[in-house]
């Protein structure tokens, strides 16, 4: 392989542009072409590409964001194009693949989460030779203990309850913060056990309101005035509807009624009586510099990325295991989650310290 191209897909998370530094750097190295695909699969059909140098990748390891740009909406395999004034759908992984080959590109890199890791499948299973990097705040994708991006996320989130902590106890109030995870709890979680939450809502565990109501009452009656609830923007009551998301046809459908924190605010106030406010973290949690766990491990997914393509290893995704580098077929893991489980050590932890999951 003498030319190869790198993308990044789906939302974006802190730490790509570290993993492109250090893809392209690596493959430079070894007297490779890079190209970088701009605006995720999107770009593969349209043929927008870049020629990457060291040049376009100085100075962007502290930068968040991606300098491909990226899309989470365009799928080659079902692309929307316009047709006589309406918007259909065709297959034109084709014209992606044939753009590809024009330009030379012999293998792909894809820095993507769980839609792409789907793609990424599937052009590996009509013969494009792709080497895949788990990336999302979310922490979800199975076969890696870590995605990049998350211990940013939960740095921020964990802030953010640092801070509702102070003018919660001055008022007398109860302080829920919504993080993101539409499927899985894990930025609850971790960022809940560090920022010392009461309650920790997650999508893995319908919740009581009875039981987080029960929390509240306890804290006051030992003179804890206020209180801290972390929720899971995919939590839900139990009984209650999955408010934000369901799967549809092996693919996520996103419904966007949202508002888990707010309705839960709503709830308590209503139920106990102690003024209650909601604060919705949202793509604050995403932007910004990626923490330094979070540049090391981009750097090092980069890394072993390029070395993937400069060893003919094709059809895997570079993962996180015992704090060693791994390479995990991507066919074994596209379409497949990682939740909570109940035997959690970390939630485990959270229960022995008194922590409520509501169930
Ligand atoms: O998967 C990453 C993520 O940030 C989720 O946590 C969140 O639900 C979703 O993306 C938000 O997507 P968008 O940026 O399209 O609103």
């Amino acid at each position: 392989v003498k030319t190869i191209a790198v993308l990044t897909g789906g939302g974006d998370a802190p730490g790509l542009n570290a993993v492109i530094r250090a893809v392209v750097r690596t493959a430079l190295g070894q007297g490779l072409k890079v190209w970088g695909i701009k605006n995720g699969f999107g770009g593969m059909v349209e043929n927008q590409l870049v020629e990457l140098t060291n040049d376009s990748v100085a100075g962007i390891l502290p930068r968040g964001g991606t300098i491909l740009g990226t899309t989470n909406r365009d799928n080659p395999f079902h692309y929307p194009v316009v047709r006589d004034g309406q918007v259909i759908y065709e297959d034109l992984s084709g014209q992606a693949l044939a753009n590809l080959r024009q330009a030379g590109i012999e293998a792909l890199v894809v820095i993507g989460g769980d839609g792409s890791l789907k793609i990424a499948s599937e052009f590996y299973q009509l013969g494009l030779p792709v080497v895949a990097v788990p990336k999302t705040i979310d922490n979800d994708i199975p076969g890696t203990e870590r995605t990049f991006g998350f211990d940013t996320a939960v740095g921020v989130a964990a802030e953010a309850l640092d801070r509702l902590h102070t003018t919660a106890e001055s008022h007398h109030r109860v302080m829920v913060l919504e993080v993101m995870g539409r499927y899985a709890g894990w930025i609850a979680l971790h960022a809940g056990m560090a920022g010392g939450a009461d309650c920790i809502l997650l999508p893995e565990i319908p919740f009581s309101i009875d039981s987080v109501i029960a929390k509240i009452k306890e804290r006051q009656q030992h003179g804890r005035q206020f209180s801290l609830i972390v929720i899971a923007e995919g939590a839900y009551p139990q009984g209650g509807e999955v408010s934000v998301s369901r799967i549809v046809e092996g693919s996520h459908e996103k419904i966007r009624l949202g508002g888990a924190g707010e309705k839960l605010a709503r709830a308590i106030e209503q139920l106990t009586g102690v003024e209650s406010r909601c604060t919705v973290l949202g793509h604050v949690q995403r932007g910004g510099t990626p923490t330094a766990f979070d540049r090391i491990l981009s750097t090092r997914y980069g890394v072993a990325a390029a070395e993937c393509v400069l060893e003919g290893a094709f059809g895997n995704m570079v993962a996180l295991q015992k704090d060693r580098i791994i390479r995990r077929p991507i066919d074994d893991i596209a379409g497949k989650a990682n939740n909570i489980t109940a035997d959690n050590e970390l939630l485990r932890a959270g229960r022995s310290i008194g922590i409520c999951f509501g169930d």
